[in-house]
């Protein structure tokens, strides 16, 4: 099999004539292809994902209207601002007389009490910092309207009402107002809600902007109306309620094995009833209230649990379902015995919903109706979310009443347990680190010496974090997303996990997603930067592509020995046997260039063929931005005539990835 012609190709050699392989000192990478191997774990990549710096609501979830359903605040229709043009008189508030359904008890009211062909009255959505509109693009709006009706006589809060039975004007404008770039016009409003749904499209000469509104217009007197305001763009394989296609397409390009969701802190809630019930997320969006998410922000909820089995669908990946476990933030644990059967039944039934026979289970009919009859593979469900923080120590009694449950009634599904129990063997461990660069580059043997009789290793959310994620010093951060110095962290760990890939079998940095508005964000560094019109990857999205893509299906036996004093330093050896490609991962943290002699020993043939990929600058404090997307990006080499040994250089702060083509 041949090596993928990279993106960029340069004719370079590594034969040990044209380096000076005595040169000491070098340090020695010596790989013995034929030494013991062991088995790379097939889904060791995935994706971590929570509603955290508005990675959903304002990220990925492709809806564009901010506060839909009115609930964002009790007080004010947050999102929303009325304008009035000359003439025009109206007020406009949130009503909980006209609820739309049991779960959308709060519309907007707009009262109009002057206005006419040449005096508008419109009430405008400023989406989540700016509605992205691009050339020739279909927009679906669609709302439930409703004029006023006999209803608010009787409420005397109008005596003589006046019946606002006219159409309304919808429209995509520029913010300042000057330029509408689609517009629609609604069927004549009744006295009822009826759902309107229009297409806006844009003209071929916009040029692709982010400072634009949704604007609903009425030119006559009366009192309306609104629910469920809705604006979407076309999304990723053109899903209904579906999600945002750029950012889709940098997930795909990562090649992710699986997906664990929803949580993360936002799984636990920071109180019990703010825990990710996963029931008020499914079926039509009139049933969906929303939630207090724990970041600091209400969750739409509109990508639900559905949406989120779509997602994995989308990219090919396997779910890994995170249940409530009985333990939110604010240390509320809820002990093991009859108080926590409620919910290991609801998460039974959470399983049932995803799993379940349409015709003859109760919960997989519940998925029919919202949709989907076909029931879903599920392999993998995490019980809780970093229970060591539960200082009443009920984890361990918790996830045994948990474990014996599901094991009970689906005994093939794999649980994670997230911290270490001793009353259950789960079948794997979640483990979290947030670290420097240094702390990572250290430990890259990390797990050289774990155990390989007990539970399988899950590292469910990993970074490196050179500068505090959170508590005292995180403000001193100015990027929400990694140096290149923290991607060469991220690179060390990836090796110490890759290094033991039959043992960490899965994988995943967390967060994932950064909406880049300062308002938006809680946490960072985040692998994915976005506003509401483009998106950017760090480097260690690169670093993280790169490891994916160039993966194997065998951890091979290598040493290094480094030269002198310096201790050795992160690498990994991997092979694809079928198409006989060797990997061998390096990382240079030193601001200088070093060289390792690679040797493959005797009777390892290679075809001279070979590919180096190398991820560095010259800046270690160097970050990717919307504005420069491209700072650090990997440079790829076509090397002709690789011979073993040979020297290679490590460029000074890189990642280095040499495939190896065997004959
Ligand atoms: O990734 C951010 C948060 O870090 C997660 O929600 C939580 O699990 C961890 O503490």
């Amino acid at each position: 099999m041949k090596i993928p012609l990279a993106i960029i190709i340069i004719a370079a050699s590594l034969n040990a004539a044209e380096t000076n392989i005595s040169s000491p000192p070098a340090a020695v990478l010596t790989i013995d292809p034929n030494g013991p191997s062991k088995p790379f774990s097939p889904v060791f990549a995935g994706l971590m994902t929570e509603e955290i710096n508005h990675s959903y609501d304002g990220g990925l979830y492709g809806e564009l209207i901010r506060n839909r359903v009115f609930q964002d605040n009790p007080t004010n229709a947050e999102g929303w601002t009325l304008t009035l043009s000359s003439n025009a008189e109206a007020t406009m508030s949130l009503s909980e007389k006209y609820p739309l359904t049991e779960k959308l008890p709060i519309s907007l009211k707009v009262n109009v009490t002057k206005a006419g062909t040449n005096a508008a009255v419109s009430v405008s959505n400023e989406g989540y910092w700016g509605i992205p509109l691009r050339p020739e693009t279909a927009y679906r709006v669609s709302f439930y309207a409703a004029g006023n009706n006999a209803w608010q006589k009787e409420s005397k809060e109008d005596p003589e009402p006046v019946l606002f039975r006219a159409p309304l004007t919808v429209s995509l404008q520029s913010t300042d107002g000057k330029t509408t770039y689609a517009t629609a016009t609604s069927p004549v409003l009744g006295g009822s809600w009826n759902k309107i749904d229009l297409t806006l499209t844009t003209g071929k000469d916009i040029p692709p902007s982010k400072d634009n509104h949704l604007v609903i217009s009425a030119n006559a007197p009366g009192t309306f109306f609104l629910s469920l305001v809705s604006l979407f763009p076309p999304t990723y394989k053109e899903r209904p309620n579906g999600n945002r296609i750029d950012l889709m397409e940098k997930l795909a390009e990562l090649k992710p094995s699986f997906l664990r969701f929803p949580g993360g802190n936002f799984l636990e809630g920071k109180n019990l009833p703010d825990r990710y019930d996963w029931k008020q997320t499914r079926g039509p969006l009139e049933f969906r209230p929303g939630h207090n998410g724990c970041w600091g922000y209400r969750s739409s909820d509109g990508l639900g649990l559905l949406e989120f089995m779509g997602w994995c669908e989308d990219l090919g990946m396997e779910p890994v379902l995170a249940i409530y476990a009985g333990y939110s933030l604010r240390q509320q644990a809820i002990q093991p015995g009859p108080l926590l059967e409620p919910y290991v039944e609801d998460a039974l039934n959470e399983i049932e919903y995803l799993t379940g026979d349409a015709k003859t289970t109760y919960w997989g009919a519940q998925r029919a109706k919202d949709g989907r009859p076909m029931p879903f593979s599920l392999k993998y469900i995490e019980i809780g979310n970093e229970d060591d923080f539960d200082k009443s120590g009920s984890y361990d009694g918790r996830y045994a009443q948990f474990h014996d449950a599901i094991k009970k009634r689906y005994p093939g599904l794999q649980l994670i347990a997230t911290t270490p129990v001793k009353s259950r063997k789960p079948d794997l461990i979640d483990e979290h680190f947030y670290k420097p660069t240094d702390w990572f580059v250290k430990e890259f043997t990390h797990y050289d010496k774990a155990a390989r009789n007990g539970p399988k290793i899950f590292v469910g959310e990993w970074a490196t974090t050179d500068i505090p994620a959170w508590g005292k010093g995180k403000e001193k951060r100015e990027n929400p997303t990694p140096t290149l110095r923290e991607a060469l962290g991220d690179a060390a760990w990836m090796c110490s996990m890759e290094r033991n890939a039959d043992i960490v079998i899965m994988q995943c940095y967390a967060p994932l997603f950064v909406n880049v508005n300062k308002d938006a964000q809680q946490w960072k560094p985040d692998l994915i930067g976005y506003d509401a019109l483009k998106c950017f990857v760090s480097p260690s999205w690169h670093a993280q592509q790169l490891f994916n893509t160039h993966r194997g299906n065998e951890v091979i036996t290598a040493t290094l020995n480094a030269e002198g004093k310096e201790p050795a330093f992160p690498h990994s050896v991997t092979r694809d046997k079928a198409a006989g490609l060797i990997y061998v991962k390096l990382v240079n943290i030193l601001p200088q260039s070093r060289v390792v002699r690679i040797d493959l020993g005797k009777g390892t043939e290679l075809s001279g063929e070979a590919e180096l990929t190398t991820l560095s600058s010259s800046d270690p404090n160097a970050v990717n931005s919307l504005s420069k997307p491209d700072s650090i990006m990997p440079t790829h080499k076509k090397i002709m005539d690789a011979a073993s040994p040979y020297n290679l250089t490590l460029e000074p702060n890189s990642l280095t990835i040499l495939t190896l083509q065997l004959n």
